[in-house]
């Protein structure tokens, strides 16, 4: 019965992929036959934008497939013996579509600040602001920068928005695969709040939206043209998320939903204030009317601050892999440090650029930084060791451990051993004894959420086996 519902899930996305393909395929012929027709006097091809509506169509019913599809097959294999299975390759392709489209969005977003910020004045065309030549995968390349628009609506104008909407969608996507569909394991804390998965799932989802609606209005109002006070009103409101994450829920995915937070308000950026402002821009060209300054500097100013939310984002997704960080007794505490330092790390980078080379803020930056370090070091726990014999560490560890690390787990969620780690011999567990110190002692972020509910006195026993020199007898 699985194997044919598996065979299913894999037929679906087969079609799915052909047609996929089909509709590009049509797509681009349709261009190329316009292309060929149509050229205007100065020899510029051009073609209708007919691309965009039936590609908006597809990507949406791509995406809509996806989410339909991984829901589907999430629920048909829920208690079976595939579901780790298929929950770790879910894992893996969506978390490698969300850093592909990451990589578009940022790397889109890094080159055109570059640009921006290293464009020459063009004196003998005042409708420029600037232009740019670059040499780049063997071809020289020519860019102009019109200081509003160009008088003519020009054809085929490539939009950027796609990247950072499937960042988002990815990303979503997979808050669910990580969190939500095992939100028992990974989100919820039942010693900081006691309640069903899907409660917990829902609140850490509906975060998102009310925060971003803080955001929003708070950029409504005048606070936005003072740049600085917004940005300090902006960290305190993010630091009070991550406090308030952390009190509810399990470190790690306090962490995560950080990072989606500032996620949220940059694709959110991108959809309700840069591209609105862009079409308005467009709708002014074609009707040869002028533009409201206004537009323009709202959008701007918004695009600034995701320049300035890239690096914090970024350091917090990576920190996600690093339990010194969400390890710590104030994991928001940290967190706040290392957006400030990623922060100016960017902001030294910015006016660096611009030639405004301020040199005291990548020291201060790196010093934060470093202050992380400190703060985060290992406290010595514990007091005077007895004798542990190795007997009493190994049966902790066939208690606590194996259910997950061992090369056939009976564990309901984790059907493989997780990162490789496995505690079969007694050998294992001597070679893997620093580790074994860092995620048990020290952070405590082992066993995974405490599901097979290790006590004090057996994390102390272990600190002891591994100071006594982790040895076999
Ligand atoms: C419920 C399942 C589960 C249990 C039980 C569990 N772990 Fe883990 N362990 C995981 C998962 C999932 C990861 C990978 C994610 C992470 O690093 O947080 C992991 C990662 C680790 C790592 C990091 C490996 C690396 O490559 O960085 C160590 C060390 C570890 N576990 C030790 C232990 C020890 C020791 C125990 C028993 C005291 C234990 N785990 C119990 C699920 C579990």
């Amino acid at each position: 019965m699985n194997l044919i519902l598996l065979i299913f899930a894999i037929t679906v996305l087969l079609i799915l992929g052909l047609l996929t393909m089909a509709s590009h395929l049509t797509i681009k012929i349709n261009k190329d036959l316009e292309g060929e027709e149509k050229v205007d006097e100065e020899g510029q091809e051009l073609f209708e934008n007919k691309k965009s509506l039936s590609s908006t169509g597809v990507y949406a019913g791509i995406v809509i497939s996806l989410v339909t599809l991984v829901f589907i097959v999430y629920y048909y294999f829920k208690d079976t013996m595939y579901a780790g299975h298929l929950h770790e390759y879910m894992n893996i392709v969506v978390r490698w579509m969300h850093i592909t489209f990451g990589i578009a969005w940022i790397g889109t977003s890094f080159f055109f600040v570059f640009m921006e910020n290293s464009l020459h004045k063009n004196i003998k065309k005042p409708e420029l602001k600037g232009d740019l030549w670059m040499l780049h995968g063997g071809g020289f390349w020519f860019v102009e920068k019109y200081k509003v628009a160009p008088a003519v609506m020009p054809k085929g104008v490539h939009w950027f928005k796609y990247e950072a909407y499937f960042t988002w969608l990815t990303g979503f996507a997979l808050l669910f695969v990580v969190y939500y569909f095992n939100a028992e394991g990974m989100l919820i804390d039942t010693q900081k709040w006691d309640v069903p998965g899907w409660v917990g799932s829902l609140a850490a989802a509906g975060s998102l939206v009310l925060g971003y609606a803080i955001y929003h209005f708070l950029s409504l109002t005048p606070l936005l043209k003072k740049p600085l006070l917004f940005g300090i009103t902006m960290f305190l409101i993010i630091v009070g998320f991550a406090y308030g994450y952390s009190t509810i829920f399990n470190d790690r995915a306090a962490y995560i939903h950080v990072g989606a937070l500032i996620g949220t308000f940059m694709a959110g950026n991108v959809f309700f204030a840069i591209i609105p402002a862009q079409k308005a821009m467009v709708q002014a060209t074609k009707d040869g009317t002028d533009l409201d300054p206004a537009i323009g500097n709202f959008a701007g100013l918004r695009s600034y601050h995701n320049n300035y939310f890239t690096l914090p984002v970024l350091f917090i997704m990576i920190s996600n892999h690093f339990p010194s960080t969400f390890g710590h007794e104030h994991p928001w505490l940290v967190l706040a440090l290392l957006s400030i330092a990623s922060g100016g790390v960017k902001h030294y980078l910015n006016l660096k650029e611009k030639n405004q080379e301020a040199v005291w803020v990548m020291p201060i930056s790196i010093l934060v930084l470093v202050s992380t370090v400190f703060i985060t070091a290992p406290v010595p726990v514990g007091g005077k060791c007895e004798e542990i014999s190795f007997t009493e560490v190994y049966n902790i560890f066939q208690e606590r451990c194996v259910s997950c690390h061992s090369s056939s787990p009976t564990d309901d969620v984790y059907t493989a051993p997780p990162n490789g780690v496995v505690y079969d011999t007694p050998q294992d567990m001597v070679k893997l004894s620093d580790k074994i110190m860092q995620r048990v002692v020290i952070t405590k972020t082992m066993p995974q959420n405490n599901k097979t509910g290790i006590t004090p006195e057996e994390r102390d026993a272990i600190r002891c086996w591994i100071e006594q020199g982790s040895t076999v007898d």
